[in-house]
């Protein structure tokens, strides 16, 4: 976490009037119709709605993963519009980690070397990689499965390897799309129990799942339907149950 995240009432994630659209037999699926979302640093978010609503298309926009065709993001204060590629790659390797349902780790490569791989992307060697990948996966609970690959891990094992890797480069943010999709119960429970661990460190949490029973871990539910935001408080959503 660098200098841009000093001040605590600058939100980390600014969401305003983001919409876009996909090319669907040649017209336009807009799947976003001018998403408002602020996030405050520290808090830990969970995005629910039905499959196809736009959640993955969201969580890509704020991953600065892809640029709306219309609104602004700014991620902790600054406006991402008009960056280049290697700009907003910046912006991911210096405050955003990534986790995906199926944990896209590489296979034939060890837990260590999956969590290394992230720091390739520095202009400069990053010295104490190993040390710094070993430090990720102990905060995980992986400290004695550096050298498994992936195929040698249980899939909650895995996903913690994936977030293990999401954590090297110490982002200010943590974005996780369906990261307990692929995942029994119990494991679900233990991989919600590790996000709410790494936001009591410090990490301000956004989640995307479409269970209630996983997003009320989180301490605000926000619904999107049909590519627009309907309800921005876990109260309000009670009576939806
Ligand atoms: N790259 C793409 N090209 C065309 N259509 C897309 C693309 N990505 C998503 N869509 C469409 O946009 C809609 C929303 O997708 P998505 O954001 O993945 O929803 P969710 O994650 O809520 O299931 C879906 O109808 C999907 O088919
Ligand atoms: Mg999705």
């Amino acid at each position: 976490m660098n200098e841009l995240s000093s001040s605590a009432s600058t939100p980390t994630i600014q969401c305003e009037q983001l919409s876009h659209s996909f090319p669907m037999a040649g017209e336009r699926f807009q799947v976003l119709k001018g998403i408002d979302l602020t996030v405050m640093p520290g808090e830990m978010v969970a995005i629910i709605g039905p499959s196809g609503s736009g959640k993955s298309t969201l969580m890509n926009l704020i991953g600065c993963l892809m640029t709306p065709e219309q609104g602004e993001l700014k991620i902790l204060g600054k406006s991402t519009s008009g960056l280049t590629k290697a700009q907003l790659a910046d912006v991911r390797r210096d405050h955003i980690g990534f986790v995906f349902q199926q944990f896209n780790l590489l296979a034939r490569t060890s837990a260590l070397d999956n969590v290394k791989m992230p720091l390739m992307y520095h202009d400069e060697p990053i010295k104490d990689a190993d040390e710094r990948a070993r430090a990720c996966l102990e905060s995980v609970g992986l400290g004695d499965r550096l050298h498994n690959h992936p195929s040698q891990l249980s899939g909650g094992q895995q996903q913690r390897v994936a977030i293990a890797r999401a954590l090297i480069n110490r982002p200010d943010i943590l974005l996780a799309d369906e990261p307990t999709g692929a995942l029994d119960t119990h494991t679900s429970g233990e991989i919600m129990a590790l996000f709410r661990k790494l936001n009591n460190a410090g990490h301000t949490v956004v989640l995307v799942t479409h269970e209630m029973e996983v997003a009320e871990q989180a301490d605000r539910i926000v619904m999107v339907r049909d590519g627009c935001l309907l309800q921005d408080s876990s109260q309000h959503l009670e009576g939806a149950k």
